[in-house]
C-alpha cells in the first residue's frame, strides 16, 4: 500500500510538465520509475530490517534455498517459503526441513531474536559446528537440527534458551560431552541427542553446577547410539522426574543399573540394552507399574533373572545375552497379562517351558533360543490367538505336543528334531519366516516412470517422499498385524494432511543390531507429480517435532528422511537460448519422428523379451499388487527349450505316463537330476492365474512324504510342472505286481504311515491347509528307497477358501475313492481325504483295486469281516494271498479296524488324518517296525521278489489291469495342477 501511494504522487507530479518534452522523456522516465520502485520496495519492505538482513545473510550462505527466496527481498511481506512472521513482521519461525540445503549455519542466525521455532532437519548438506549465538535466541521454543551433517560440540550457550521445550540434535556428528549446563533448560520436555558421537558420562548437578537430574519436566531422554560411558549416577533419577522414555541403548555405560530408576513412576520405556551394565538388576524396577517396554539385552548383568511380578503393563521384554544365574522359568512368565513379546536369547533358563506362557492373552512372540529348556514342549493347552512366533532354537527339548497352534514354531537344534522325527515336529525343524505387513495396492498392472511410484490411494504415479520411521520401543512384535500397521497409515495421512491412502509401508522389519522396528515409509503428494517445498517442510517438521503421534503400541519414534528430488527449478531461459531452441527443435523434430518409430518397435521387442523372461509380470490380476510375481519357495522357472532338450524333444521313449490332462515325461537335466515333467495338452490348460496360484501353492508345500515340485514352465503356449522323479512308480503298480517290487506287511505299513503323514501335513500344517481331493493308490509314489510320497495335491482346494472348514465345490475325485457324504452334500472337508485314504488302506490289505468287475472293495471287506477269526479277521479270502502266506501279521486287526473307521459313511465318525498317523505309528511299533523312515534307506532291490509275476488273487482270476475298467491310469499320475485324469461329474 505504501509503495502504491508514493508511486501515484510521483507519477502525477511529473505529469504537470509541458507536453513537448513528454514523448522524448518518456523512456528515461520509465527507466527511472523502475529503479525508484525497486528502491522503494526495499526501504518499504514490511519485514523487520534486522530480521531481513539476517535472512538475506543466511540465503547468501546457503545453496538450494526455496525459489521464493529469490523472488523478493521481503521475507514477511512477499513471503519466503519456510519463514513465518508475527503481526509486527518479526520472523518467528524458520522451517526448512528436507530442502537439501548445503552450507553452514553462521553466527548471523543469532540475530533472529524473536524466533520461537527453528527446524533445519534433514539437510545433510548443512555441516560444520553450530554457532554459540543460537543461545541468543531467547524466545526459542523448538530447536530441531535432526538428520543434518553438523559436527563439533554442543555449545554450552544452548543453556540460555530458557524457553526451550523441544531439543532434537539427533542423527548428526556431534562429539564431546553433553554439557552439564543443559540442566538449566527447565522447560524441556523432549531431549534427543541420539545417534551422534558424544562421549563422557551423564552430568548430574552439584552444589554449584546444574545437571540433567534437574530436568524435572523432561519426558524423553533419548541418548541412544553414542559413546557415552561411565556409571549412570543414582542421582540422575528421582521421584520428581516425569520421564516417560529412557533410551540409553547402544552406549558404553558401565557399573550397575541405578536403583533410583525405580523412583520414576511415569516411566513407560526403559532401554539400557547394548551397554556394559553389570551386577544384579535392582528390585526397585518392580515399582515401574506403567512400564511397557523393558530392554536390558546385551549387557553383563548377573544374579537371578529379575522378578517382574506385578509389572502388569509390560508388553515387550528383552533380557537376552546377559550372565544371569541358571534357573527354571520364573512365575511371571505366566502372569504378565499385557505381555506381547518375550525375548531371552542366550538366557539361563532350564526345565520345561511353562505351558501357561502361551496362554497369555496378548502374546505375539516368544524367543528363548539358546537356553537349556528340556522335556516336552506342551503347546496343546490354550494358546493366545495373537501368537505368531515361538523360537526355541538350540534348547534341549525332547518332544512336542501340539494343539491347535498353527503359526511359526522353531525347534531347530533340539533333540526333538534330531531324534527320530515324528510328524508333529518335523515341520518345526527348519527356518521359518514371518510375513511382514506391506501396504497393498490395487492398481492393476499399472507401472510408472523410473523415478516415480504408484500412490496406493489414487493409483496415480508420483515422486514419493521416502524415509524411515524408527520405533525404538514398540510394545509388540507381530509384523503381520495388518490392523495395527493400517492404523499407522491412517494416522499418518490424517495428521500430515495427505489424501486418503497416500502412505505406503514396505519392507518392515526389526533391525537386529539395534532392536529398533524400522518402518520404511513413502508419502505421496495429494495432487501433481511432486510435493511442493512447503509440503516437504511441513511433513519433516510434523514428524520431527512429534506433531504426529503414532498408535500407542508403537511407542516413541524417530523419522529419518531421504533427500527429496525436487524437480529442476530456477531455470531461466534467455531469448537467445529460446531462439536457438526453436531452430534446434525444428531439426530435432524431424529426427525424433524417425527415431520414435524405431523406438516404439524396439520397445515392443523389449517388452516381448521381458514377457518371456518374467512370464508372471503380465499376470498381475486386477485388484492386487505384489501378487504379480509368484511367491516361489525353491521352485524354479524352466525355459521351454531347456525342457525340450532334456526330454529328447518329448520323445516317446521318455514318456512315462499319460492321462486326460496330457503326458508325463522323464527328463534329465545337464547336472544329472532326473525329473518328471507333466505337460498339459490343449484343452486341459488352466487360466494363467490358476496356473500361477497352483505353482505358488505347490512350491510352498515341503514334506518328505509329498512329491516335491522342482519347477514349472510357462512359455510358448505351454504349461508344464516339473516334479522330482519317483523311480519306483506308484503304489498301485507295485500292488498289481507290475513293478516286480514285493511289498511285505512291514513295507505296506510304512507306505501307509508315510502317505498318511504327507496327508496330515497337508491338512494340519500346510498354510493354508490343503484338502487333497484325489487320494488314491496311483497318486502314492515310491522313491528309490520305497518311501511313499503323495502326488497330485495340485488340484487341491485350499481350506482358507471356505468359511467353516468345508468347501462347497463341484464334486471331483476318482470312482472308488469318493467319499459318499461329499458326493451327496458336495461339501468337501478333510474327512473326504480320510475316506479315500481308508480305501487305499484296504488296497494295501487286499491288493485289489477299489472297484473291479462290479465289486466294491469297501463293501467286500465289510461283508467279509469276522471278529471271531483270530488270524485274518474273516478276510482270508479277500486279502492279498501273498500276505496270507507270510504267517501272522502283527497289527493286522488294528490296521483293518482303522481302515474301516476311515471309510465310515458319516464323516464325523472318521478319524482325522493326524490320528490316523498316530494309530499307524502305534501299529508299526507293536510290529517292531521303526517309524522313522531312515530305516528305509536300504535299496529297493531288497524288496524285489524273485517271482516278478503278478500276485494271484482269489477274487480275480484275471489280474491284468485295464485302466478303462478301473477308471484310472495305471501309469504315473503326477497330475497335480491339471485336470483330473478321471473326473466324476455329479449327474
Ligand atoms: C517375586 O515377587 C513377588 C511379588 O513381589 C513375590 O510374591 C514372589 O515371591 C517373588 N518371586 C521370587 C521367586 O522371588
Ligand atoms: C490440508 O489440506 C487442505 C487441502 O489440501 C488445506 O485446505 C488445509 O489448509 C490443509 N491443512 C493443513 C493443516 O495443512
Amino acid at each position: 500500500m505504501v509503495v502504491d501511494e508514493k508511486m501515484q504522487s510521483f507519477d502525477f507530479g511529473k505529469g504537470m510538465r509541458g507536453g513537448r518534452e513528454m514523448a522524448s522523456k518518456n523512456l528515461r522516465l520509465l527507466l527511472f520509475l523502475v529503479l525508484f520502485c525497486s528502491w522503494i520496495h526495499l526501504i518499504c519492505s514490511t519485514t523487520n530490517p534486522n530480521d531481513q538482513a539476517v535472512l538475506l545473510a543466511l540465503k547468501a550462505q546457503w545453496q538450494n534455498t526455496p525459489s521464493s527466496w529469490g523472488k523478493s527481498s521481503d521475507p514477511c511481506g512477499l513471503p519466503w517459503d519456510g519463514v513465518t512472521c508475527d503481526s509486527n513482521s518479526r520472523v518467528t519461525g524458520l522451517g526448512l526441513s528436507g530442502m537439501n540445503i548445503k552450507g553452514t549455519l553462521q553466527a548471523d542466525v543469532g540475530g533472529l531474536t524473536e524466533l520461537t521455532s527453528l527446524d533445519l532437519s534433514f539437510n545433510q548438506g548443512l555441516t560444520g559446528p553450530i554457532p554459540s549465538q543460537l543461545g541468543n535466541l531467547q524466545k526459542l521454543n523448538i530447536l530441531i537440527l535432526a538428520g543434518c551433517g553438523f559436527s563439533g560440540s554442543i555449545p554450552d550457550a544452548l543453556s540460555n534458551l530458557s524457553e526451550l521445550t523441544f531439543l532434537a540434535l539427533n542423527s548428526n556428528n556431534f562429539s564431546g560431552n553433553i554439557p552439564a549446563s543443559l540442566g538449566k533448560l527447565s522447560q524441556l520436555y523432549w531431549f534427543d541427542v541420539s545417534e551422534n558421537q558424544l562421549t563422557g558420562s551423564l552430568p548430574v548437578s552439584t552444589d554449584t553446577t546444574p545437571g540433567l537430574d534437574l530436568l524435572f519436566n523432561c519426558n524423553h531422554f533419548h541418548f541412544s547410539k553414542n559413546q557415552l560411558s561411565g556409571n549412570v549416577p543414582n542421582k540422575l533419577f528421582s521421584s520428581n522426574m516425569s520421564l516417560i522414555h529412557i533410551l540409553f541403548d547402544d552406549n558404553q555405560f558401565t557399573g550397575s543399573i541405578p536403583s533410583t530408576v525405580g523412583l520414576v513412576q511415569t516411566l513407560e520405556a526403559l532401554r539400557l540394552d547394548r551397554n556394559s551394565f553389570s551386577g544384579n538388576v535392582p528390585s526397585t524396577l518392580n515399582n515401574l507399574t506403567q512400564l511397557s517396554e523393558l530392554n536390558l539385552a546385551r549387557n553383563g548383568l548377573n544374579g537371578p533373572l529379575p522378578n517382574l511380578t506385578g509389572m502388569t503393563s509390560l508388553g515387550y521384554i528383552d533380557l537376552s545375552n546377559n550372565s544371569f544365574t541358571a534357573s527354571a522359568a520364573p512365575d511371571w512368565f505366566s502372569t504378565l497379562s499385557s505381555l506381547t513379546t518375550l525375548i531371552i536369547q542366550n538366557g539361563p533358563l532350564q526345565g520345561t517351558v511353562p505351558p501357561n506362557l502361551f496362554g497369555l492373552p496378548q502374546l505375539e512372540q516368544v524367543d528363548m533360543s539358546n537356553n537349556a529348556f528340556n522335556g516336552t514342549l506342551n503347546m496343546s493347552t490354550s494358546i493366545s490367538p495373537q501368537l505368531q512366533l515361538v523360537n526355541l532354537e538350540d534348547n534341549q527339548i525332547e518332544s512336542l505336543t501340539t494343539g491347535s497352534y498353527k503359526n511359526a514354531l522353531i525347534l531347530i537344534g533340539n533333540p526333538a528334531c534330531t531324534n527320530a522325527p515324528v510328524l508333529s515336529t518335523t515341520s518345526y525343524c527348519r527356518v521359518q519366516q514371518q510375513q511382514a505387513y506391506f501396504t497393498p495396492t490395487s492398481c492393476g498392472g499399472a507401472s510408472c516412470p523410473s523415478n516415480q511410484r504408484l500412490n496406493p490411494g489414487s493409483c496415480t504415479c508420483a515422486v514419493p517422499y521416502n524415509g524411515n520411521l524408527i520405533f525404538k520401543a514398540p510394545s509388540f512384535s507381530d509384523l503381520s498385524n495388518s490392523a495395527l500397521f493400517q492404523s499407522l497409515e491412517v494416522d499418518l495421512w490424517q495428521t500430515l494432511n495427505l489424501s486418503n491412502g497416500s502412505v505406503s509401508l514396505q519392507n518392515i522389519g526389526f533391525d537386529t543390531s539395534s532392536g529398533y522396528l524400522i518402518v520404511p515409509v513413502s508419502f505421496f503428494p495429494s495432487n501433481g507429480t511432486y510435493f511442493s517445498k512447503l509440503d516437504i517442510q511441513r511433513i519433516g517438521f510434523d514428524l520431527t517435532n512429534q506433531t504426529f503421534k503414532p498408535p500407542p503400541s508403537f511407542g516413541t519414534y524417530l523419522f529419518s528422511a531421504y533427500p527429496y528430488p525436487f524437480p529442476g527449478n530456477n531455470v531461466s531461459i534467455s531469448k537467445g537460448v529460446l531462439a536457438g531452441i526453436a531452430v534446434g527443435c525444428a531439426v530435432l523434430i524431424l529426427g525424433l519422428v524417425g527415431s520414435a518409430i524405431y523406438a516404439i518397435q524396439q520397445k515392443k521387442r523389449a517388452q516381448r523379451a521381458t514377457e518371456l523372461s518374467r512370464p508372471f509380470a503380465s499376470w498381475i490380476p486386477k485388484g492386487s499388487d505384489g501378487g504379480g510375481a509368484p511367491q516361489l519357495k525353491g521352485a524354479r522357472w524352466f525355459y521351454f527349450d531347456e525342457i525340450k532338450k532334456c526330454t529328447n524333444s518329448f520323445s516317446e521313449s521318455n514318456e512315462i505316463g499319460s492321462g486326460g490332462y496330457g503326458k508325463v515325461y522323464k527328463g534329465m537335466l545337464p547336472d544329472g537330476q532326473v525329473m518328471a515333467i507333466k505337460r498339459a495338452q490343449q484343452g486341459s490348460m488352466q487360466g494363467a492365474n490358476e496356473f500361477k496360484t497352483e505353482i505358488e501353492l505347490l512350491s510352498r508345500v515341503h514334506h518328505k512324504n509329498l512329491v516335491g515340485l522342482v519347477g514349472f514352465c510357462y512359455e510358448q503356449g505351454e504349461q508344464m510342472l516339473v516334479y522330482e522323479y519317483m523311480p519306483n512308480g506308484s503304489l498301485r503298480e507295485s500292488l498289481s505286481g507290475e513293478t516286480g517290487i514285493h511289498l511285505d506287511w512291514k513295507r505296506r505299513l510304512q507306505i501307509a504311515l508315510g502317505s498318511a503323514k504327507g496327508l496330515a501335513y497337508l491338512h494340519e500344517l500346510a498354510n493354508p491347509p490343503i484338502i487333497h481331493r484325489d487320494v488314491k493308490s496311483t497318486n502314492i509314489l515310491l522313491d528309490e528307497n520305497l518311501v511313499a510320497k503323495v502326488a497330485d495335491f495340485g488340484l487341491s482346494k485350499m481350506v482358507a477358501d471356505s468359511e467353516k472348514g468345508h468347501v462347497s465345490t463341484q464334486v471331483k475325485g476318482t470312482l472308488g475313492y469318493l467319499d459318499p457324504e461329499y458326493y451327496m452334500t458336495q461339501q468337501l472337508t478333510d474327512k473326504s481325504d480320510v475316506y479315500s485314504f481308508g480305501v487305499v488302506m484296504l488296497e494295501l490289505i487286499t491288493s485289489m483295486p477299489p472297484i473291479y468287475k462290479g465289486k466294491y472293495i469297501v463293501r467286500e471287506v465289510r461283508t467279509a469281516m469276522d471278529k471271531n477269526d483270530q488270524d485274518y479277521y474273516g478276510l482270508r479270502q479277500v486279502m492279498d494271498p501273498s500276505l496270507r502266506n507270510m504267517g501272522r501279521l502283527a497289527g493286522f486287526a488294528q490296521f483293518l479296524e482303522l481302515a474301516m473307521r476311515c471309510v465310515e459313511e458319516s464323516s464325523s465318525n472318521r478319524p482325522r488324518m493326524n490320528e490316523v498317523v498316530k494309530e499307524i505309528e502305534t501299529i508299526s511299533q507293536t510290529d517292531g517296525i521303526a517309524t522313522s523312515t531312515t530305516s528305509a534307506s536300504s535299496s529297493a532291490t531288497d524288496f524285489v521278489a524273485s517271482n516278478t509275476g503278478a500276485p494271484r488273487h482269489p477274487l480275480y482270476t484275471d489280474v491284468s489291469l485295464n485302466s478303462k475298467d478301473v477308471g484310472y491310469s495305471n501309469s504315473f499320475d503326477y497330475s497335480g495342477g491339471f485336470a483330473l485324469s478321471t473326473k466324476i461329474e455329479p449327474k
